[in-house]
This record gives structure tokens, sequence and C-alpha cells, in this order.
């Protein structure tokens, strides 16, 4: 089953947004004609708005990097997936390490807001990934299998076609230290599995699972050529039109 990939770039709390509209203009001409992958920004949410107009002609999404799963409320601080629709955002980012560690998030959490982004039709990127103590004592498999069965509680074959994952090793992440492709092609083999047991053997065939945590333009191609890779979530290397585009082109 070939899965188109899908490299996707992750700004954290980076750029404002003139300068992310200069991102924009500098990076769609890079990319201009490829249609091997598919391609998408997720921005601050004070981005947003800028970003999805500088990308409007475009095939390039954009996304949230988080929301919260009432569709709108009292939530100081949050962002409501009315609000990104409403400004033309079509994905968003799920339980990412660093939502998990600073902000508490539970694969409860992670599930109720996949919930609420399948139900907005919101392309979903789940993240998941075990940290460095759990991988050195042999827990990676069982760490992940458990971050997948929470975040899908609920969820049937039939609305799980948009689910993508985004398998990130903690120890991985802004740290320079990459995982060999074949440990996260293994690690993706588990994931991969463990959504086989969930919701059937078709539903996982057809599942993207990108790989995040450290890709450059220089390690990029190793990992997504790799048959379970199914793209990647950039940090560090999103940030710069170039280094993007050369990711996406790996
Ligand atoms: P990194 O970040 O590429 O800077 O390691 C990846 C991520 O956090 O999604």
């Amino acid at each position: 089953m070939s899965r188109k990939a899908l490299i996707a770039a992750n700004w954290k709390m980076y750029k404002t947004p003139a300068e992310a509209k200069a991102f924009v203009d500098a990076f769609l001409p890079l990319v201009a004609g490829h249609t091997r992958d598919a391609i998408a920004l997720f921005p601050s949410p004070v981005l947003l708005p800028a970003v999805t107009a500088a990308c409007n002609a475009s095939s390039v999404a954009v996304g949230a990097q988080n929301i919260h799963f009432a569709e709108e409320g009292a939530y100081t601080g949050e962002t409501s997936i009315i609000q990104l629709k409403a400004v033309g955002g079509t994905h968003t980012l799920i339980g990412h390490s660093e939502r998990r560690q600073y902000f508490a998030e539970t694969d409860e959490i992670v599930n109720k807001k996949l919930h609420t982004a399948l139900k907005h039709g919101i392309v979903p990127i789940v993240c998941i990934g075990e940290v460095l103590e759990e991988r050195e004592a042999g827990r990676t498999a069982t760490v992940l299998k458990t971050q997948v069965s929470g975040a899908f509680a609920g969820i049937t074959p039939e609305a799980a076609a948009p689910i993508v994952i985004a398998y990130e090793p903690v120890w991985a992440i802004g740290t320079g230290k990459t995982a060999t492709p074949e440990i996260a092609a293994d690690a993706h083999g588990i994931i991969r599995a463990e959504v086989a047991k969930l919701l059937g053997a078709e539903v996982a065939a057809a599942m993207r699972i990108l790989y995040g945590g450290s890709v450059k333009p220089d390690n990029a191609t190793a990992l997504i050529s790799q048959e379970e890779i199914d793209g990647a979530l950039v940090g560090g290397a999103s940030l710069k039109p170039d280094s993007f585009a050369a990711i996406v082109k790996y």
C-alpha cells in the first residue's frame, strides 16, 4: 500500500506574523510543482490568519499546534477548533511531547481532542513517543502501545481515516540526536501493529506514521525512505525556508 508522505513544520513558539509571511513568500516558490509529498505548516495561533492567507493559493496546508477539546467555552488562553476552522486551518497537532511534558496533557486529554478534531473534519496528527528512561528500561513498545490505545479510545475504523500519527522519541526532539532509520522503522512497526489490533489491518495499512525528532536536510532521505516512515514532523529545521524545502524534497 502506498501512502503519500506528509512533511510537516512545527514552528513551536517562534516567528512574528511578518516573519511567518516572509517564510511563506520564500518557501512557496521553492516547492512549486512538488506534488510527491503533502506539506503542512503548524504556526502559533496568532500567526494562523497570516499563514493561511499566504498559503491560500497553494497546496500547502496549515494547522494548529494544539486545540482544546471543547468547541468553545470559558477556557482562558486556549484555541478552539471553531476558531481554527474559521481562519482556514485544516490540521492540528495533538499531544505533542512538549504539551505532555509542560502542560500535563494525558492520553485521556489527547483522546478527547482527537474526537473533537474528527468531529470537525480537521486532520489530526497524534504525537506519541517514549522518553529516554523508558527506552533505556526496555519499555518503548509498552509506552507506544499505551499511548496509541489511550489516544484511540472510542474511535471507530470508519472514523479513523484522517488520523495521522507522529512518532517522536522525546530524547530526539531538539537534541540533535536522531533515531536511526532502523530504530524509527522498528517503532513505527510496533505502532502500526497496535493500530491494526485496535482498528483492523486495512485502517492500519493506510494510516500515515510520521517520524519526528531532529530531522534535518542531511538525514531526511535515510529516514523517510524507510518503508514504514510516511513523512516527517520537523521542528528546528523547519524555521528556515531553504532548510524545510530541502527536507520536503528529500
Ligand atoms: P525538532 O522538533 O525537529 O527540533 O527535534 C521536532 C518536534 O518537536 O516536532
